[in-house]
């Protein structure tokens, strides 16, 4: 089996002459880059869609279809970030200042050598992924629906998270149900140099001793009843990816010895076989039980324990992070608004008071279905208390519109007072602020000006 090591840095490069790109091609693949190759500005693009790149290199002119600048403008609709730098033939120097003043991140006039496009790429590819990092801590992060929000506690997990997921340092998430360990743990690959790779999950809590061994390690024909044909297992399939044990506190004994060892020496072997597969995975694991607990009852090794849980990331609870709220159902409502073709928009302030004080024993799973359930029953534009199922006699039918709020300023209001709040608490220091609140100076700043701060 191969060994990977750092993910190359892929990148796409698109210009109308079949030679210059193979000259491209061969340079840049031999200086360590994946490189991907097309001869139209559309074809580019159909890559873009399917594919993350870590920088775009573009011809300007193309005598089919759009040109560098257009498939620019393009890429800018739907990615701020993602580096391109354009290609110009002598001449064409306006158009060049155009580009960059339309966000592109360099241009260089042909004919050059290829040394000097990779130290451009070079520079781009650093820069970029350095800004996705900074982006992605951001207040109102919604990449892959991940709401990031004002939670300190949340902040930091993210931040770890940034911190380690290049390692394959086992991460253990440990929360009650639908905090979003789950949702986090996926990031965890996807902020790794395994992103590439498989992501598998297997749900501990849902296979018996035997199938479970099978799910994880594989078996050979006729290892046990119903093994009519070999599998390979979950830990072999996973190959230079990330598995994910969900529900980890429900593993039995047996296999707990079984996963201590495949941990340690990066081995399986398949149920009933005798030969050895060596694997190379990240481990990441979730559960919902107190496991220093289960630990004391003998239930859970201690060992196994001190391997998964490398780096321990403790969900807090919804009620815990109420500051959340607004975003969360903000989001959600955005969410089923699509999916229902809904036009919810607005939400009575009481009913706002009422999500407020629930204690939301199930969580951000509990708030979304809750969220989903009222979207769907809307008739209007407003979510009221009856949705929900509460009380909210005294607010009158009519008086509803009027007294509801849009939810944008809900939002707005939350994180102005959470950006409030941190700057008294730091006494107006605004790199300990942005630090504590999880975002850039620059985003602070930005945000500060939109919402007249001091
Ligand atoms: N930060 C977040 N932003 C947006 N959605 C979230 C966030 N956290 C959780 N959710 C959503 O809440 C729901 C529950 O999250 P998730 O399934 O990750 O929780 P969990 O802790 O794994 O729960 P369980 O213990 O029951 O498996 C999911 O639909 C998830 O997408
Ligand atoms: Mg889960």
């Amino acid at each position: 089996m191969g060994r990977y090591g750092i993910m190359k840095p892929k990148i796409l490069i698109i210009d109308d002459e079949p030679e210059f790109l193979h000259v491209l091609k061969s340079y840049f693949s031999y200086s360590g880059y994946e490189v991907t190759t097309a001869l139209t500005a559309e074809d580019g693009l159909r890559f873009i869609e399917q594919t993350f790149f870590d920088a775009v290199v573009t011809d300007m002119a193309m005598p089919r279809g759009r040109s560098g600048l257009e498939l620019l403008k393009e890429i800018r609709q739907t990615d701020g970030i993602m580096p391109v730098i354009i290609m110009t033939g002598v001449g064409t120097i306006e158009s060049a200042v155009e580009a960059i003043q339309m966000g592109a991140f360099h241009y260089i006039t042909k004919p050059f050598d290829p040394q000097e496009l990779e130290i451009l790429v070079r520079r781009a590819t650093e820069s970029g992924r350095m800004h996705r990092k900074l982006i992605q801590t951001g207040v109102t992060e919604e990449e892959n629906g991940l709401i990031a929000g004002n939670n300190r506690q949340i902040n930091t997990i993210l931040q770890t998270i940034d911190k380690v997921a290049d390692s394959d340092a086992p991460v253990l998430f440990l929360g009650e149900t639908g905090t979003g360990k789950s949702l986090f743990a996926r990031r965890v690959h996807d902020k790794s140099i395994r992103r590439g790779r498989p992501f598998l999950t297997i749900d501990c809590a849902a296979l018996a001793e035997t199938l479970l061994e099978s799910e994880l390690f594989g078996h050979v024909k006729g290892s046990f009843t119903g093994a009519v044909s070999a599998k390979r297992g979950l830990l072999e399939e996973a190959q230079g990816g990330t598995v994910f044990l969900d529900e980890i506190g429900e593993i039995p004994p047996g296999t707990q010895v079984k996963l201590l060892r495949t941990i340690q020496e990066k081995e399986i072997k398949p149920v009933g076989g005798n030969h050895s597969i060596r694997i190379d995975v990240r481990f990441v694991s979730a559960t919902s039980r107190n496991l220093e607990e289960e630990i004391e009852k003998g239930h859970f090794r201690e060992d196994l324990y001190f391997r998964l849980a490398v780096i321990p990331l403790r969900m807090p609870p919804l009620r815990e992070r109420r500051e959340d709220l607004p975003q969360f159902i903000a989001h959600f409502v955005n969410v089923y608004n699509k999916r229902y073709k809904k036009k919810v928009s607005r939400i009575d302030p009481k009913v706002m008071q009422m999500l407020n004080s629930s204690f939301w024993k199930g969580n951000i799973r509990e708030l979304e279905n809750a969220i989903e359930r009222a979207v769907l029953l809307a008739e209007g534009e407003t979510i009221t208390g009856d949705l929900f199922g509460y009380q909210t006699q005294g607010f009158a039918g009519d008086d509803r519109e009027y007294h509801s709020l849009p939810l944008k300023e809900i939002v707005e209001e939350a994180e102005k007072q959470a950006i409030q709040q941190v700057l008294a608490e730091t006494e107006g220091n605004r790199t300990e602020a942005a630090k504590k609140l999880g975002i850039g100076r620059r985003t602070l700043y930005d945000k500060m000006a939109a919402y007249t701060l001091k």
